[in-house]
């Protein structure tokens, strides 16, 4: 027999960890709503192209980490599964014709994303973001906005320690002649690089800032700094980005070397770091301005910025710190019966509950009912529902599982009933 297993570098998601999973999204819901993002969702795949343009082709993610789909027939286009959501959702606000509706459009997709990485803690090749686009503001006051939210995102979840690592990496003005200025830097020390960042260098020198290399963290430590060379509206926006997070009381680490791995940024960058746990490969979010993306992937000039937070590293960052998981929910209602055959009986019973909003489960072994009452218990249910010969006269025993009392309900209250019950006993008071 075949022994069939996850892909590697994925994994299944299994109760109870589950539970966790569908609490941040939630939240991650809630709070997006509250700051007036709304839901979009792309496909899983867009044409290699939206990436290719979009993120960059000389990044990691797209020269070796790119999940290219085979192409069905010679003349299939050619796509790719996603490996982040923004090009897809600017790709969707210029097909849609956003660009028409009120500014900023303000969006947010939580859902799954593939690179094809060399698989290890933390780094999957499929993984979860809660990703955030405010696309037509120019900033800077919704940069701020924007990592003030995460911030609270992460303080929601339970994660404490949570750092901000910020940058500026200019724009169309001022970066090329900074990009100019490193390459010559690296270009002085280029028997040092390795042989992938001297190959690199003379197609996009700032992807050297962002290597995974180790040999390059000296060299990077000692080039140039682009928060030196902004030109005056790229210093302004930022000092201005950075006074509005002074506002907020967000703090924040100025770090010079924050390129970002994806080639589309301008001005504002950031990450979320757990503090303690700051190398590269462990920032548990990221995001920034970027400002050429609507124009790059066809649509007019328009300013935008966003961020992605990375949920299995949240998760496995919630774990390292110890936070509780919280409890799964336990049926409120559990459906025994005297006569173990009779399941239609508790399935009804159970239906109809059900369709009132209670959380029932009915007892579908053909066991005793000694046996139906314990298994009731061991899920934790408040109440056991005792299906016998009362229901001829329309009526079943209520068993308060707790408590240890039992009394006789008739089934056009029995809803009514553990409904008043079990908000009661939520709330502290069990005499009833
Ligand atoms: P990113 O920094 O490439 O940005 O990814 C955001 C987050 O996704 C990372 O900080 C990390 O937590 C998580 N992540 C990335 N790769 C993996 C992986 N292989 N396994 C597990 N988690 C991972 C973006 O994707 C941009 N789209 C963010 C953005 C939105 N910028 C503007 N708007």
């Amino acid at each position: 027999m075949p022994s069939f297993k996850t892909p590697r570098g994925t994994r299944d998601l299994l109760p109870p960890e589950t539970a966790t999973w569908s609490r941040l999204e939630r939240l991650a819901a809630d709070l997006a709503a509250r700051y007036g993002y709304r839901r979009i969702e792309t496909p899983l795949f867009e044409l290699t192209d939206v990436f290719e343009r979009g993120v960059g082709e000389v990044t990691d993610i797209v020269e070796k980490e790119l999940f290219r789909l085979a192409p069905r027939t010679e003349e299939s286009e050619a796509w790719a599964l996603r490996p982040e959501p923004t090009a897809g959702i600017v790709r969707a606000y210029i097909q849609h014709g956003m660009q028409t509706w009120p500014q900023p459009v303000k969006l947010t997709e939580t859902g799954p994303m593939f690179r094809y990485d060399r698989p290890q803690a933390g780094r999957y090749r499929q993984f979860w973001q809660f990703d955030i686009e405010a696309i037509g503001d120019a900033g800077p006051a919704i940069d701020a906005e924007i990592i003030e939210l995460g911030t609270r995102f992460y303080r929601d979840a339970g994660l404490v320690g949570v750092e901000v690592h910020l940058n500026s990496i200019g724009d169309a003005a001022c970066r090329p002649s900074y990009i100019a200025e490193l390459t010559a830097y690296f270009e002085g020390k280029r028997d040092a690089l390795p042989a992938l960042e001297r190959e690199r260098l003379g197609r996009n020198a700032l992807r050297l800032l962002d290597s995974k290399d180790p040999a390059m963290a000296a060299l990077n430590a000692a080039a140039p700094r682009i928060t030196d060379r902004l030109c005056d509206p790229c210093a302004e926006h930022f000092a201005s980005v950075r006074s509005h997070l002074d506002a907020l009381d967000v703090p924040y680490r100025l770090e010079a070397g924050l390129v970002r791995g994806l080639d589309y940024y301008a001005r504002t960058t950031f990450e979320f770091y757990v503090a303690g746990r700051e190398g590269q490969q462990q920032a548990i979010g990221g995001g920034g301005r970027y400002d050429g993306l609507v124009e790059l992937l066809g649509g007019r000039p328009t300013p935008g910025i966003g961020f992605g937070i990375g949920i299995d590293r949240l998760i496995l960052a919630l774990a390292d710190t110890g936070a509780t998981v919280p409890p799964e929910p336990a049926p409120v209602a559990v459906v025994v019966g005297a006569d173990p055959d009779d399941t239609t009986a508790r399935l009804k019973v159970a239906t109809d509950l059900r369709a009132a909003g209670i959380t029932a489960r009915a007892e579908l072994g053909r066991r005793r009912l000694g046996k139906q009452l314990e298994s009731a218990s061991r899920d934790h249910a408040h109440f056991a529902v005792i299906v016998g010969d009362e229901l001829a006269s329309g009526e079943v025993g209520l068993r308060d599982l707790p408590a240890g009392t039992q009394k006789l309900v008739s089934l056009a209250d029995l809803a009514r009933e553990i409904g008043r019950a079990h908000a009661a006993h939520r709330h502290g008071n069990t005499t009833d």
